[in-house]
């Protein structure tokens, strides 16, 4: 049976349970993917930590040398930020191998830069769990609805935050035990001030509007404002309205056809789906010409359920490797504009 080799950069939440995955459900993945998934290496920060499951040859801090000497066939990038990540991304594709990340930060600011580079190349660059943890939505607007036209992609796409609210609002816990809790449970960031002020949410909207609309849409394109400023009394005052506030992420065309997207808490009335998500989980609408209206739901943050998306766009690109073929990350064919930031 044919090998590809993969290296894994970054052995945190998310790239812990990856490498379980890849060493416990060997035949399972050679089953779906039709080719044995042989892990080559594993990239941390520091080497002498305990990672239980995953042998010590197998570790390195050197991940640029990972990257360039391994032959890797395919790259797993779990490290988050956007150096070393960028420059390790853009070198794995320089040596020909296929690429799966979770880095919405990175993809929000340098998407355009790594999907040319992915696309001259020809090798794949898939992204399922940058958006949205566990819940299938990238490849959704990449491929399957990629026939209709999208009017509007609107949701909760930050874990943390929904937890925090979340608890503020069932159990009254205060902003800071919540957000420690959310911390503990994998479900923040390294910086968790990416998920507290909204950059998070941003670049996830930046990278749901770009798909949706075929169009380049960055993270500084996004009026953002985060959930620090919400209080216990504004919770309360929601209550009292028989609403819930919740951290939504808006992408639409306005009325000239330029492309807005906005994320701030939102007032939701509690008839409304989306005040009935809880704790880490997120959920997304997308309104199409055709399909009309669709709800995706699940979780949105951790290590497992982020684990499931990588896994699968590790299947994938093995999948169309085997077979020679390349799926282009997005297409920018409409081009189109972005509209000016407004306070809403
Ligand atoms: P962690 O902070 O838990 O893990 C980061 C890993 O990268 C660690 O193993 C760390 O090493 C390693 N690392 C950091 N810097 C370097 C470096 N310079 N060289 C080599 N290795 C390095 O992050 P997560 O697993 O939570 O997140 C990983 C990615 O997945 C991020 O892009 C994040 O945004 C994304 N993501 C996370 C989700 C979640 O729920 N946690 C959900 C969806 C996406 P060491 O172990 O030695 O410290
Ligand atoms: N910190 C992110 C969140 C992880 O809380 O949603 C998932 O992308």
């Amino acid at each position: 049976q044919r090998v590809l080799k993969v290296a894994l950069l970054g052995c945190g939440t998310v790239g812990a349970k990856v490498a379980h995955t890849l060493l416990t459900q060997r035949a399972d993945l050679a089953a779906k993917s039709g080719c044995v998934l042989e892990l080559v290496g594993v990239a941390v920060r520091d080497a002498s930590l305990p990672r239980p499951g995953i042998p010590d040859e197998l570790l390195t801090e050197d991940p640029a040398a990972l990257v360039a000497d391994s032959g890797a066939d395919i790259v797993i990038e779990l490290i988050g930020g956007i150096d070393p990540p960028r420059q390790l991304i853009l070198s794995a594709i320089e040596h020909g191998a296929s690429i799966v990340t979770a880095n919405k930060a990175l993809l929000a600011k340098h998407g355009e830069e790594i999907y040319a580079a992915a696309e001259r190349k020809g090798v794949d660059i898939y992204y399922e769990a940058a958006v949205a943890g566990a819940i299938p939505i990238v490849r959704p607007l990449r491929e399957s609805l990629v026939g209709d036209q999208i009017l509007a992609v609107m949701g909760i796409v930050n874990g943390t935050t929904n937890y925090i609210l979340d608890k503020m609002t069932t159990e009254h816990q205060d902003f800071a035990t919540a957000l420690a809790t959310a911390q503990k449970l994998g479900y923040a960031e390294a910086d968790p001030t990416a998920d507290i002020e909204g950059f998070d949410a941003a670049s996830k909207a930046a990278i749901l509007a770009s798909l949706a609309f075929h169009s380049s849409v960055r993270i500084d394109d996004v009026y953002r404002e985060g959930i620090t400023g919400v209080t216990s009394e504004d919770i309360q005052a929601a209550e009292l309205a028989d609403c819930v506030i919740k951290l939504l992420a808006v992408a639409r065309l306005d009325d000239e056809g330029r492309i807005e997207v906005r994320v701030h808490p939102v007032m939701v009335p509690r008839s409304h789906p989306l005040a009935v998500v809880s704790g880490a989980n997120n959920a997304i609408f997308i309104e199409a010409a055709n399909a009309g209206r669709l709800m995706f739901m699940g979780p949105g943050a951790g290590g497992s359920p982020t684990a499931s998306a990588v896994t699968g766009d590790l299947v994938t690109v093995a999948r169309n490797r085997l077979r020679g073929v390349e799926n282009p990350a997005h297409s920018v064919y409409q081009g189109l504009a972005v509209a000016p930031m407004r306070q809403t």
